[in-house]
């Protein structure tokens, strides 16, 4: 049988995104870049609640699989990305069922960071907060989610848990937009960091996220 030629489908023209331009997401999106200068001044209490729980807080009760649903979708609902906040006073695990901080180290390891190339000369030195973002492969093998014979493959792992980084980076880049912060995501020394955080063998240091206020001439720059 032979195929009927049909003429190709004209593409839809795509008005300019203005419609929206007075909501609040639109207006982030607007705003969302990477910014490698900050300040010293550190974030409130409640400004640090308010990013991690924008970054990959609890937003259901009744997530899917059974567990409790959070702000960035995750391979099966598994949940393997935690984030280590690294402040001058110490280091601290972001327990998000509980919204809470449960220390970690209590050093200041923020010059780890960078990674080793960028260390002389780390942009976000003055930076209050760094986030550290270490992946559980054990919670991939054992999801309560539906078990593809992929979570056990370090490959499809490796995919899965860069994926799921990359949804709660997203969150922050966004959430920092919206508040007025600075935010850099970016290498981080894991060698280091591995050495210093008491991880276990399925946890997995991948990334890093330097949070705080931009430098005030960037602040005025901005209006
Ligand atoms: C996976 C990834 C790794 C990155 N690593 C670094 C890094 O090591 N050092 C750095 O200065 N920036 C790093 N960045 C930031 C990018 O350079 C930045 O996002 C990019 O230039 C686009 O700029 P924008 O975020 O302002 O749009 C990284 C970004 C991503 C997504």
């Amino acid at each position: 049988m032979r195929a009927r030629v049909t003429a190709p489908p004209t593409a839809p023209r795509l008005p300019r995104p203005r419609a929206a331009a007075r909501n609040e997401l639109i207006r982030a999106l607007r705003r969302r870049q990477t910014l490698r200068a900050f300040d010293a001044r550190n974030l409130s209490a409640e400004m640090l609640s308010e990013l991690l729980w924008a970054a990959c807080g609890v937003n259901r009760k009744r997530g899917p699989f059974g567990g409790v649903g959070r702000t960035a979708a995750s391979a099966s609902n598994s949940q393997e990305i935690d984030l280590y906040v690294v402040m001058a006073d110490g280091t601290y695990r972001y327990d998000a069922p509980q919204h809470r901080l449960e220390l970690v180290v209590p050093n200041d390891l923020r010059v780890l960071a960078v990674s080793r190339g960028q260390s002389r000369d780390d942009p976000g030195v003055a930076a209050p907060v760094r986030l550290i973002f270490v992946a559980d492969t054990e919670r991939l093998v054992h999801t309560r989610g539906f078990r593809e014979p992929g979570l056990r493959d370090p490959a499809v792992q490796r995919a899965y848990y860069y994926v799921d980084t990359g949804l709660i980076a997203a969150n922050v880049y966004l959430f920092a937009a919206a508040a007025g912060l600075a935010v850099w995501f970016h290498n981080c020394d894991r060698e280091a960091l591995s050495a210093v955080l008491p991880l276990r063998a399925t946890q997995r240091v991948l990334f890093a996220q330097t949070v705080g206020y931009p430098p005030r001439r960037t602040r005025r720059a901005r209006r």
